[in-house]
């Protein structure tokens, strides 16, 4: 294929995840993105809530009783001459390392917060992975529609609480029954809210240029006009400049505000982020940065869901690809093992359907049949190609419990299971700090990974288990290569562990105690993440 073509397809790219706290609305503005792109004809389709969800992928027993969706699938469409790849973040009760993970295979994130709450738990821990990315954070905020908090407190909210310069784009005109629309601040005119908007992409939006005067007065009033008036004045004199560049190294987010519910603002949201957002970057490979447009196809592994279907016991790796063009009648190089091969059963997983695929570009995600090779992290290239991706590191879980085997006969089958489905990625296992794998602590991002693993243990390996939770809530990798375990002094509740590979870690049920220990151990240096 023409080089040229393959940049362009490149080039067209834009993938990101949505990062937001539950019920912040982000399943509506992916309806509402799908909507602009023709994906769908009509906005409910991606979430009509439990049918839907079946159909976004019901490969696990567990999410059938359940009705939600354990994996996260990727939405590809088409608007404004982009090709759009949206990644799935799970965000609910099936929370876990995987929506982290995920933030690993995008590009940029979208952050929806809920205008009347301001910034919530989980949009802080995926906030802190994108910022150890540096990749940029667009914001939306949303439910205008509904009584908000004061403009400048949510700036302030998101600077305080996340360490990021904010730049309206658009300035809210009042909230809930007095919202009246947005200023948008580049082209100097008002796009006024009309509730009629809902589910349909044709919407009447109305603009308002700053010196219609007459319009103004109709649509806004005098008092609203006033009240802007003075915001855009202390905005102009106090708020941030805008900086592309800024934006790009993820220190300055540019803030919208809208109501996806009513379709209000998405799409001009949409619009400025496709200009804004970036096509892929380039990745590090050792000290080399691998160019997207210029470099032959190379991707990593982000996520390996198993067992999609049962009865072959399958596995299903997720690609990311970081670069050129993957063409599926070629064959690739699977760095870690060093073995040539054919990719089997490339498909791109959409929300409700898998399609084969013949070829894709930088930017794109595909799932590949793993018939046990993969391990997160991995790299896949052309043969004889060098480049090794940074692995992608492990984030601290949050949830502990003790397991214990109900029938002992079956330590073998134990062991040999609880250590696969945590070398899947699933689970993190440890060890007291001086014993062996007789006494296995495991922890998870997301509760629902203990229901996860106790079914999959006793339905693929036979062995029943009982977990006892355990108190904890903050896990730190010890980082000094040189420490004696022994001599360490923490606090009463703290627990000394160590992971698979040996990696001494420090357990702990509050945030103070960390800080304690750290004042008690001269020189200690812990850590939230630990790089493989
Ligand atoms: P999530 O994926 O972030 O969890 O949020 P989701 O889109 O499911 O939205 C959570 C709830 O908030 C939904 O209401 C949704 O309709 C509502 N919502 C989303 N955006 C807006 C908005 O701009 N304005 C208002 N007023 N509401 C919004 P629900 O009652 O929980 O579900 P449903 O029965 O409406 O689907």
């Amino acid at each position: 294929m023409n080089s040229n073509t393959v940049k362009e397809e490149i080039n067209k790219r834009r993938t990101f995840a949505i990062i937001s706290h539950p019920d912040a609305g982000k399943t509506t503005l992916t309806e509402k993105f799908l909507l602009y792109g023709g994906a769908i004809n009509m906005a409910g389709s991606v979430k009509g809530k439990a049918t839907a969800r079946h159909a976004v992928s019901d490969w696990m027993e567990i999410e059938k009783q359940r009705g939600i969706s354990v994996t996260s699938s990727v939405l590809q469409f088409n608007y404004d001459d982009c090709c759009i790849n949206i990644l799935d973040t799970p965000g609910h009760q099936d929370f876990s390392e995987d929506t982290y993970r995920t933030l690993m295979a995008a590009d940029s994130a979208v952050m929806v917060i809920d205008a009347s709450k301001g910034v919530e738990a989980q949009t802080r821990k995926l906030f802190k992975v994108c910022t150890m990315r540096h990749i940029p954070i667009f914001t939306f905020i949303n439910k205008m529609d509904r009584d908000a908090m004061d403009t400048f407190d949510l700036l302030d909210d998101i600077e305080n609480n996340l360490g990021i310069a904010t730049c309206p784009i658009n300035w809210p005109i009042g909230s809930g029954k007095n919202f009246k629309g947005i200023y948008d601040r580049h082209e100097d005119h008002i796009v006024t809210f009309a509730d009629t908007l809902k589910g349909t992409k044709e919407g009447t939006e109305n603009h308002i240029k700053m010196d219609d005067m007459d319009q103004i007065h109709e649509f806004i009033g005098e008092d609203a006009y006033e009240k802007l008036q003075g915001e855009i004045e202390l905005l102009d004199g106090a708020g941030a400049e805008f900086d592309l560049d800024e934006v790009r190294k993820g220190q300055l987010t540019p803030v919208f505000f809208g109501s996806a519910l009513q379709n209000f603002g998405v799409e001009i949201f949409l619009h400025n982020f496709l200009k804004m957002a970036t096509p892929p970057t380039g990745r590090n490979s050792g000290n080399e940065v691998i160019d997207p447009l210029e470099h032959d196809f190379t991707a990593f592994v982000f996520k390996i869901q198993a067992n999609m279907n049962k009865a072959h016991r399958d596995r299903v790796a997720f690609m990311r690809i970081c670069s050129g063009r993957y063409d599926a009648s070629q064959e690739v190089q699977h760095v870690q093992s060093g073995k040539t091969m054919r990719l089997s059963q490339p498909q791109q997983l959409m929300a409700d359907e898998r399609k084969i695929l013949s070829e894709a570009y930088a930017g794109d995600i595909m799932g590949v049949f793993d018939p046990g090779i993969f391990s997160i992290g991995d790299t896949v290239c052309m043969p004889k190609d060098t480049v090794k991706y940074e692995g992608i590191p492990t984030f601290a879980p949050e949830h502990f419990a003790r397991v214990r085997q109900v029938d002992t006969m079956k330590r073998k089958q134990f062991v040999k299971g609880i250590t696969q489905i945590a070398q899947e990625g699933a689970i993190q296992i440890f060890q007291e700090y001086n014993m062996g794998l007789e006494e296995i602590i495991v922890g998870v991002v997301g509760v629902l990974q203990f229901d996860v693993l106790k079914f999959r243990l006793e339905s693929e390996y036979g062995v029943d288990i009982r977990l006892e939770p355990l108190p904890y809530e903050h896990i730190r990798w010890v980082e000094n290569e040189d420490i004696d375990m022994t001599t360490l002094v923490g606090t009463s509740d703290m627990k000394k562990i160590k992971d698979m590979n040996d990696r001494p870690l420090l357990l702990f049920v509050n945030e103070w105690s960390v800080g304690m220990t750290i004042d008690r151990n001269k020189g200690l240096v812990l850590s939230e993440f630990k790089k493989n």
